[in-house]
């Protein structure tokens, strides 16, 4: 399903893509938007795997299941699995380690360690560790799934996660030629001194940059394909939350990532108050009518679904299914979707 490259036709409907990512700012439902819609799809048919990325288990909470580094079935065609960073990071620094040790003289291997330790604290480690899981996930689980849902991390990180494709093959392909550049050299002096060469077509490290490249290569190509991925953002409506969502879709249009829709959360059920409503959720109500009057105008351009904020936390398998957030009969026929 992943695999089928079809990046010349017409974009598909968002629900129809295999691989749909939820984000948004801090605390505004993406974790609950993501179960919801994970359960949505299996309910159609569709076998789904959510994936979090969230160190807390906050996906495990709100499925009420424990979960756990690989797919686990939470409801009929629905698995989720739990992605934690921190230990991403760990797993993929000594999976470099391992491979060096084979590749570096043992006299500087001290060295390379302590570089590759500096490597795991500075910025972007985790991300681009996370990101290498992601594709992974994508190469390894694409074709067991009809769906994979991702539900990450707060808007800021989340961009820089999607930019990194980008940057990764550029950064990669530095390494690569440098790599070629050594190689040939040493292969050069060997020949004059007379040792063997030395087989570039066999160098481990050169080989795993090449792997590495080709996956973030293959990752980005499915990012930015309309007919696999649509990137959600779910929002609140509040002036913050909205003002940083327009900057976000902004941000991922810049890298040609295809953004597939507006879920608005939280939003004040409709009422006819009458002149018995409390004022200050009357106030409140006109208040969000302002917001949500502002989202369809500045994020119009993609369908933008309403979610009504439930009387109590939204958890379990079965709460989560009585809400319809990717209801594609909601798409074209009510009020509900603003486009
Ligand atoms: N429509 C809703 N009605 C009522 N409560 C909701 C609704 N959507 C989410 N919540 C509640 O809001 C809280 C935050 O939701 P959630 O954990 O899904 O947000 P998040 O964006 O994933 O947060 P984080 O940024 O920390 O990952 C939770 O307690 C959740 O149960
Ligand atoms: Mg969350």
């Amino acid at each position: 399903m992943l695999n089928d490259a079809s990046s010349q036709q017409a974009p598909l409907p968002f629900p129809d893509r295999p691989v749909l990512f939820f984000g948004g700012k801090g605390g505004v439902g993406k974790t609950t938007m993501a179960a919801v819609a994970a359960l949505d799809m299996a309910a159609r048919g569709r076998r789904t795997l959510l994936v979090s990325t969230d160190p807390a288990h906050s996906t495990g909470d709100v499925l009420q299941a424990k979960l756990g580094d690989r797919p686990r079935q939470v409801a009929e065609g629905c698995w989720a699995m739990e992605v934690d960073p921190e230990r991403e990071a760990d797993r993929y620094i000594e999976a470099v380690k391992s491979r060096v040790e084979s590749a570096a003289p043992p006299r500087l291997l001290g060295e390379v360690y302590r570089q590759i330790d500096i490597a795991r604290v500075s910025p972007g480690a985790v991300e681009s560790a996370l990101f290498d899981r992601f594709t992974r996930i994508l190469e390894d689980e694409g074709d067991a799934y009809d769906r994979i849902v991702f539900d990450t991390a707060p808007t800021g990180q989340t961009l820089r996660l999607l930019s990194l494709p980008e940057l990764m093959t550029t950064w990669i392909g530095g390494l690569i030629k440098r790599r070629r550049k050594v190689g040939a050299l040493s292969q050069m002096w060997k020949n004059v001194a007379g040792s063997e060469a030395t087989d570039l077509d066999n160098d481990p490290l050169l080989r795993a940059l090449e792997e590495r490249r080709d996956r973030f290569q293959e990752a980005r190509r499915i990012l930015t394909d309309p007919r696999r991925t649509a990137f959600v953002f779910v929002v609140i409506p509040e002036r913050l939350p909205i003002w940083e969502t327009e900057k976000a879709v902004e941000a991922l249009s810049k890298h040609d990532v295809p953004v597939g829709a507006i879920v608005v959360n939280l939003v004040l059920p409709e009422r006819d108050g009458g002149a018995g409503e409390d004022p200050f959720l009357a106030a409140r109500r006109e208040r969000q009518a302002v917001y949500l009057a502002r989202i369809s105008q500045s994020l119009g351009d993609w369908p933008v679904l309403r979610v009504a904020l439930q009387d109590s936390d939204p958890v379990g398998v079965d709460a989560l299914g009585r809400i319809p957030v990717l209801d594609t009969a909601v798409l074209d026929t009510t009020e509900e979707v603003v486009r």
